[in-house]
């Protein structure tokens, strides 16, 4: 996969979508406000759903009003170039999205009250859905094949670098109040607890028909469907929708349909020298 991109701190970074001034700007400068709620991820982990969640849950299950503008205009990436201005203008509470690795993360944040929701995912699953969706980036050269972009990710040399630096960044926050862990494959299998869970967390209190709604405008088909939520609206210069969707399949384990068995174990064998020295264990690890 080649991209034209420069390093900020030792993280790859796309030219265009992300300047040496944003990020500094993203690290130093941008002010966190204290009722901010953060959507944190490593690419391809659940982003837009966790984002669609949110907002529901933000106008108590009421789609006409979570879902009024594009999901990137809800809850932008601050770190981009083209939110730079935008950001500045929201309304609070702000449901930001950002994918910014945590040595990176906005210095203000850590003096802040803000939350945080973390979502991962198996990373072979990762790979897959960034496999794909490097074809319909427009400013992309998509990746010759698989085992070529499986290279790239392993060495950090995709969309926001390492995801093993990611996770292991990121995790160093998991016992704080503000921070809600969870993954892609939780979300799978109970969409309703988590939803309860993350009222909980944000301190929002809604009644049992208004979590259902929140439930039932974020399922995957609800979402496929609704044109502020699936990207369809995305500019043709970073999205080419005649080569694919956002809104792929939405399962969990369609790295079995892609990779194959000496891959499977290479990268077995890969993430154990990359998770050897770190101190917490995932599902994943089991499921390979
Ligand atoms: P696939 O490519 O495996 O289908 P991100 O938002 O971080 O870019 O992640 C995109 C992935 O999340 C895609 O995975 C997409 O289909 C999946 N996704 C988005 N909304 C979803 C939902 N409501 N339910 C299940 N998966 C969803």
């Amino acid at each position: 996969m080649s991209f034209d991109h420069f390093y900020y701190k030792g993280v790859r970074f796309a030219k265009g979508m992300y300047t040496e001034e944003s990020l500094n700007h993203a690290e130093n400068e941008f002010e966190v406000f204290d009722d901010d709620i953060y959507i944190v991820t490593y690419p391809k982990s659940g982003t837009n759903w966790m984002i669609e969640i949110v907002n529901l849950i933000k106008h108590k299950g009421d789609v006409t009003k979570s879902a009024v503008l594009a999901s990137q205009l809800r809850s932008p990436w601050y770190e981009a170039v083209r939110f730079h201005e935008y950001i500045y203008k929201m309304d609070p509470p702000r449901i930001i999205t950002s994918h910014l690795p945590h040595h990176i993360f906005a210095k203000s944040y850590f003096k802040s009250k803000a939350k945080i929701i973390y979502t991962m995912r198996n990373p072979r699953d990762v790979i897959v859905s960034m496999f794909h969706f490097t074809k319909i980036l427009s400013f992309f050269t998509p990746p010759e094949n698989f085992q070529s972009f499986m290279e790239d990710f392993i060495q950090g040399k995709t969309l926001y670098g390492s995801w093993f630096d990611h996770i292991k960044g990121w995790m160093q926050m998991k016992d704080d109040k503000r921070f809600f862990l969870i993954t892609y494959e939780e979300l799978l299998q109970d969409h309703r607890g988590i939803v309860v869970g993350l009222c909980k967390f944000l301190g929002q209190e809604l009644d049992d028909a208004q979590i259902d709604s929140v439930v039932k405008h974020s399922t995957f088909r609800s979402m496929k469907e609704n044109p502020m939520s699936n990207w369809s609206q995305m500019p043709p210069d970073i999205i080419d929708q005649s080569k694919g969707c956002l809104m792929r399949k939405g399962i969990s384990g369609d790295w079995k349909n892609h990779f194959t068995v000496a891959q499977s174990e290479y990268f077995d064998k890969i993430y154990q020298e990359k998770m050897k020295d770190f101190n917490m264990s995932f599902f994943w690890e089991q499921s390979s």
